[in-house]
C-alpha cells in the first residue's frame, strides 16, 4: 500500500479528544499506511526567522509524521488572512460584497503554495500518494509538478464552488483553475459544485468534457468527482454514550424539564446565516405566541478569523439582535436565546445535541456542514430531535428527509421551526431513521477510501 502524504493548512493533532471528524478520518488513513500530514504551525515568526532555515517541525505519532512550518506575519496577512479569507472564502460561498481584492493578497499566496511546495518535496518518496485539502493550497500541486514531483496528487475542496460569473471575479480566476489541473484527481462536495466547475471550464478556458468526469484542458487530464464528506457516525454516537456524554444531557435535560431546546452550532461567520436564524426566531415567537417561555435557542457560535473586519461586523451585529430579541420577548424566568461567543469542548456537543428537540442548521451557504450529520448520530432514535436544514449547505443534497429551509425567509424558516417543534414522534422516528441509514453509508471511512480509490484508478488510467 502507497504511503499517504496529507497537506492541509492546519494540522490537528490526531491525539487530542477535541479533534474533529476530518482530522479522524485522516489519522485513521495516514495510521493504515504510514505516512506524513503537512501543514501551517499556526505560529507566525519574524520574516528573517521563517526564511532563515528549512525550517519543518517534526513530530512522530506511530507511523505518521506531523510536519508543520511557520510562517511570517507577511504571509499570515497576505495569504492566510488576504487571498484565503478576504478573496476565496467570501467568492466561494458567493459573497462579492464582502470580498476584498488587492494584489499583494495574490503574490502571498503564491508565496506560501511555493513555500510549502519547497519544504515538502525533498519529504516525498517516489510511491506516495499525496492528498491536499482546501482553498489554501489550490496552487500547491502545480508548484510540486515544477519542481519535478510525479506522485499521483489529488485535491479535495470542502467549500463551494460558486456559479462560473461569480468565480470570474476573481482576478487571477483563470491561473486558479489551470493550477488544479496540475491535480490528477479533484474532488467536490456536491454535484452542483462539479456542474459549475465544470461550466466555468466550458465557457472560459474551453476545456473538452470527456466521460467519467474527465476535463481535457491546457494539454492535461483531470478528473473531477462529488464526494460529500461524512462523519464517523459510530465514533459520534459513542461519545453521545460516554460519561461526559450523558452527564451534558442529563444536565440540559434537568435545566430545561420544561421547555423545548433547539439548537445551534457554528463558527461565528457569515456564510452561516446567524443573523437570519434569529429574525427567524423572532417570526416565531410573533406568530407562534405559544413558543413564549417555552423554546429557546441555544446558539454556540465559536470565534473565528477575528484579525477580520466582516467577522468583527457580524460579532456586533450578533450581539444586537441577540439583545433585542431577549430584550424584546425575555420573561424573568426565561430567555428566547442563549448566545454563547465561545468555543464549546468537542466532547461536550452530542451530549447537547441530544438533549434538543430541533437543530438548526441554516447556513446561506456551506461546503457540507458536518453539525447536521453529527445532531443525526447523537440522537435517541426513539425519541430523535429534528434537523431543521438550509437548501443552501451541501448536506442537503442527500439528506432529503430533513427540514429543508430557505435561510433567506424568515417566514418560511420559522414556519419549519413551528412544524419541528410538534412533529409527532412517529414522523419523527421516520425521518430520523432513513437520515441515519445516509450518513452510515456515505461515512468519513466511505469518503477517505472512495477518494483516494479514484485517484489510483485516475493516475492508471491516464498513465
Ligand atoms: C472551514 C474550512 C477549513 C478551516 C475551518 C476553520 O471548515 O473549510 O479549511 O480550517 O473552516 O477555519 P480556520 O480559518 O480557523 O482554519
Amino acid at each position: 500500500m502507497s504511503r499517504l502524504v496529507v497537506v492541509s493548512n492546519r494540522v490537528a493533532d490526531p491525539r487530542k479528544a477535541a479533534a474533529g471528524g476530518l482530522a479522524v478520518a485522516i489519522r485513521d488513513g495516514l495510521q493504515q499506511t504510514g505516512g506524513i500530514w503537512f501543514g501551517w504551525s499556526g505560529k507566525t515568526v519574524d520574516a528573517s526567522v521563517a526564511n532563515s532555515h528549512n525550517g519543518v517541525h517534526t513530530q512522530t505519532v506511530g507511523k505518521v509524521q506531523l510536519v508543520t512550518v511557520d510562517l511570517s506575519q507577511q504571509d499570515y496577512e497576505t495569504y492566510y488572512l488576504g487571498y484565503a479569507n478576504n478573496v476565496l472564502w467570501p467568492v466561494f460561498h458567493y459573497r462579492l460584497d464582502v470580498a476584498q481584492f488587492d494584489v499583494r493578497f495574490g503574490s502571498g499566496y503564491r508565496r506560501v503554495n511555493q513555500l510549502f511546495a519547497q519544504r515538502l518535496f525533498p519529504l516525498l518518496e517516489p510511491g506516495d500518494i499525496i492528498w491536499v485539502h482546501d482553498y489554501h493550497l489550490i496552487p500547491l500541486a502545480a508548484e510540486l509538478r515544477a519542481m519535478g514531483c510525479r506522485n499521483p496528487i489529488g485535491f479535495f475542496l470542502h467549500i463551494p464552488v460558486p456559479p462560473p460569473p461569480l468565480l470570474a471575479a476573481i482576478p487571477e480566476h483563470e491561473w486558479l483553475v489551470r493550477s488544479l489541473f496540475a491535480y490528477d484527481l479533484v474532488g467536490l462536495q456536491t454535484e452542483a459544485d462539479m456542474r459549475h466547475l465544470f461550466d466555468y471550464a466550458h465557457w472560459e478556458v474551453g476545456a473538452e468534457r470527456l466521460t467519467d468526469g474527465y476535463l481535457r484542458a491546457f494539454n492535461r487530464t483531470l478528473r473531477v468527482a462529488a464526494f460529500p464528506i461524512g462523519i464517523d457516525v459510530g465514533e459520534f454516537a459513542a461519545m453521545a454514550d460516554a460519561r461526559e456524554g450523558v452527564d451534558m444531557f442529563s444536565r440540559m435535560r434537568a435545566e430545561y424539564s420544561r421547555r423545548q431546546l433547539l439548537l445551534g452550532v457554528d463558527r461565528l461567520d457569515y456564510s452561516k446565516g446567524l443573523p437570519q436564524r434569529i429574525r427567524a426566531m423572532r417570526y416565531l415567537l410573533e406568530h407562534y405566541p405559544e413558543n413564549r417561555k417555552r423554546a429557546t435557542l441555544i446558539q454556540i457560535a465559536a470565534p473565528s478569523r477575528e484579525d477580520l473586519g466582516a467577522y468583527d461586523d457580524l460579532r456586533r451585529q450578533m450581539d444586537s439582535l441577540c439583545g433585542a430579541i431577549n430584550g424584546d420577548y425575555g420573561e424573568l424566568d426565561w430567555m428566547p436565546v442563549r448566545y454563547i461567543h465561545r468555543n464549546v469542548a468537542r466532547r461536550r456537543l452530542p451530549g447537547l445535541y441530544r438533549a434538543s428537540r430541533v437543530a438548526l442548521v441554516t447556513p446561506l451557504r456551506d461546503g457540507m456542514n458536518l453539525v447536521a450529520k453529527e445532531f443525526l448520530a447523537a440522537q435517541d432514535p426513539e425519541d430523535p430531535g429534528v434537523l431543521v436544514l438550509s437548501r443552501f449547505a451541501g448536506a442537503a443534497e442527500h439528506l432529503k428527509q430533513a427540514l429543508l429551509v430557505n435561510p433567506y425567509d424568515a417566514h418560511g424558516a420559522a414556519e419549519a421551526i413551528q412544524r419541528a417543534l410538534t412533529m409527532p414522534l412517529g414522523e419523527r422516528v421516520e425521518r430520523h431513521s432513513a437520515l441515519m441509514a445516509t450518513i452510515r453509508k456515505y461515512d468519513v471511512h466511505w469518503w477517505r477510501k472512495a477518494f483516494i480509490e479514484m485517484l489510483e484508478e485516475s493516475v492508471r488510467e491516464t498513465g
